[in-house]
């Protein structure tokens, strides 16, 4: 599997997410945030547990899974973004890592959580068997990723792309693959739901401009900064402003929850 937007690879997906990591924190994060508190709900965390993030990033899921009592670790392999969840969830402990490759024993943690960044992941499945390693016998995962299809910008931005000649090969699951991916990973009581109203919010053209230079979307900085201007141009004129007065641009959410069985 591929990450958005055509990207060849993680590596180069983490290496933009890495680079323009304060305009993530500026720009996406604020409304992922919703996704981190709903995963760690669906997570039913419990005094004493031992928790992993996985892609964890500035470390938003991190962040909500942190009380006292919690021992919380975010792993990521951008050191961009690790940078600043070092320096906005201090109580936590953050490593650099694939995690494709956790460098933790089996069993080492009660729960695995994970906000939005399983879709990266170029064999979901491998990865959803490597989180399970490192889950206790009986340990949960909660986990969210863009969805469904229907529920994402891409009705609005696609023909957009296209008028500028850029192909976008974007892969999201499906409800049913992503529990498939879960289930051919050994996870147990697997199950998936869909929140088709999930948006991120950005304040206005200047937001805009910052999200369009953030994570994957940087891939976009490969155009001439002509191109890449009228490109953002009418991205911006296509997205629509919501009850809020906000900018929303859609971004579904399907959440899985499972357990090591
Ligand atoms: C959309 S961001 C989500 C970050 C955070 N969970 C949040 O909700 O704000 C996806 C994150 O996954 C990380 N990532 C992607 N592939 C990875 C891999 N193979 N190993 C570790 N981190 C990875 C990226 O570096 C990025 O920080």
């Amino acid at each position: 599997m591929t990450g958005p937007a055509g990207s060849t690879g993680w590596r180069r997906v983490v290496a933009g997410f890495s680079d323009t990591a304060d305009n993530y924190a500026a720009s996406m994060a604020p409304s992922l945030r919703t996704m981190a508190v709903a995963v760690v709900q669906r997570a039913q965390l419990k005094v004493g547990e031992r928790i992993l993030d996985a892609g964890t990033g500035t470390g938003i899921g991190a962040s909500a899974a942190l009380t006292a009592g919690r021992e919380v670790i975010g792993v990521d392999a951008a050191p961009g973004m690790l940078a600043i969840a070092r320096r906005e969830v201090p109580g936590a402990r953050f490593v650099e890592a694939d995690f494709a490759a956790l460098p933790f024993p089996a069993g080492s943690f009660h729960v695995v959580i994970s906000v939005h960044a399983l879709h990266f992941a170029e064999d979901p499945t491998a990865v959803l068997a490597e989180w399970r390693r490192v889950a206790t016998a009986g340990g949960r995962l909660s986990l969210s990723v863009p969805g469904p299809r229907a529920a994402l910008s891409l009705k609005l931005y696609n023909p957009v792309y296209r008028r500028h000649g850029i192909r976008r090969r974007i892969e999201i699951p499906t409800a049913r693959k992503l529990s498939t991916w879960a289930r051919a990973a050994g996870w147990g009581q697997v199950r998936v739901t869909a929140d088709p109203t999930t948006v991120i919010r950005l304040a206005g053209p200047d937001s805009f401009a910052i999200w369009m230079r953030s994570g994957s979307r940087s891939d976009n900085r490969s155009l001439s900064p002509e191109r890449f201007a009228a490109l953002e141009n009418d991205l911006l004129a296509a997205t629509p402003i919501g009850p809020d007065g906000l900018l929303h641009i859609p971004f579904g959410t399907l959440y899985l929850t499972a357990r090591n069985l």
